[in-house]
């Protein structure tokens, strides 16, 4: 278990100055025109945003309706897949794009460790999400009298896990980007 630090996720708001470098070279107006692999990334970082705010648009309905049904229904598939893209999705950053990263921009290596340090913490949230979604869709497939309760744990977990998702998401671009369009990849 590493110390906790004032550039954790769940505390910072942006990245620490010293790994703002490559933005300051490279900002996001700038970002338009963009290699291939970098559009890419924030079209599966857009796919992520709109994820959590359609769960979290689920979760407002099911807190007025108070309908138990519809939010398993909906609720549960959509948990499944957000939770098997974003596994997928970080395994792929941290084994394959960050080292190679490391390796072109000696400089950033820091940066990519706070990245890392980000996917272990948003790992062990994941893992939470999964336990969690599968108590309620027992408790509501099994008739369970705590069934409401379940549904309660689960909807705050997804609604107060968003931020510091949303801040990984943002700090990784401040990084990825500048960084594939001035420095490249190789293919
Ligand atoms: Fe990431
Ligand atoms: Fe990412």
């Amino acid at each position: 278990m590493s110390e906790p630090s004032d550039d954790a996720l769940a505390s910072r708001s942006g990245l620490p100055a010293e790994f703002l470098y490559l933005r300051e070279d490279y900002p996001r107006d700038r970002w338009t025109a963009l290699p291939e692999i970098a559009a890419f990334w924030l079209q599966m970082h857009a796919g992520f945003r709109g994820h959590q705010a359609y769960m979290d648009g689920l979760i407002g309905q099911w807190r007025e309706s108070g309908d138990l049904q519809a939010l398993h229904g909906q609720l549960v598939p959509a948990l499944q897949s957000f939770l098997q893209h974003l596994d997928g999705h970080h395994r792929v950053e941290s084994g394959q794009y960050f080292p190679m990263m490391r390796a072109i921009e000696p400089r950033i290596g820091p940066g990519i460790d706070l990245l890392d340090r980000d996917h272990d913490a948003i790992h062990v949230t994941l893992e939470a999400m999964f336990q969690t979604g599968l108590a309620f869709h027992q408790a509501v497939a099994g008739k369970a009298p705590d069934a409401p309760d379940r549904a309660q744990r689960l909807a705050d977990l997804i609604e107060s896990s968003a931020r510091p998702l949303l801040r990984h998401l943002e700090d990784e671009e401040d990084i990825v980007i500048p960084l594939v369009q001035l420095r490249g990849l190789p293919a």
